[in-house]
């Protein structure tokens, strides 16, 4: 989780291009919901929490978004700037999400249903839970 991987993608520049994943397979959990983010101005911050169970796959079909992870421990940026890249978001991670382009849209594919009890919204709070020992070798960022 917390890292990069690119998106199994066919076709050519004439045609045009097909890009996919499979639960269990391509990303290492079942996908029980999906969701997007379109029509954000840019410079926009979204995000800005983290989860305590849910395990999520985050790309941009179009556009340009920066996705800034942070474990607690340290930050790191990763740019969604094409349709063949998807950033795996474990659980415990806090991220805060820029949209860098007019019209960029934002696709995540989420391990849960959603669950109002399963974020941490106050950054103090997250830092607190990752104090008390919630963090592990699956918290690091890659
Ligand atoms: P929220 O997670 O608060 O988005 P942001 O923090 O970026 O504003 O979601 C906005 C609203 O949508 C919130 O009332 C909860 C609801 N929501 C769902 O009902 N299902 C979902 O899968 C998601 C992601 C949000």
């Amino acid at each position: 989780m917390n890292k990069i991987i690119k998106i199994k993608t066919f076709g050519n520049r004439s045609k045009g291009f097909l890009s996919f994943f499979e639960s269990n397979k391509d990303i290492p959990f079942e996908i029980k919901r999906i969701y997007y983010i379109y029509n954000v101005p840019v410079n926009t911050k979204r995000g800005m929490h983290a989860h305590k169970e849910l395990n999520q796959v985050l790309w941009c079909p179009y556009g340009e978004i920066e996705v800034i992870l942070d474990n607690g421990k340290e930050k790191k940026s990763y740019l969604l700037d094409s349709p063949e890249k998807a950033l795996l978001v474990g659980k415990g991670i806090w991220h805060d999400m820029y949209w860098k382009k007019e019209n960029s849209v934002l696709c995540v594919a989420a391990s849960e249903y959603y669950n109002e009890e399963d974020y941490i919204r106050d950054y103090e709070d997250f830092l607190r839970y990752v104090k008390e020992g919630y963090w592990n070798d699956e918290n690091k960022l890659y």
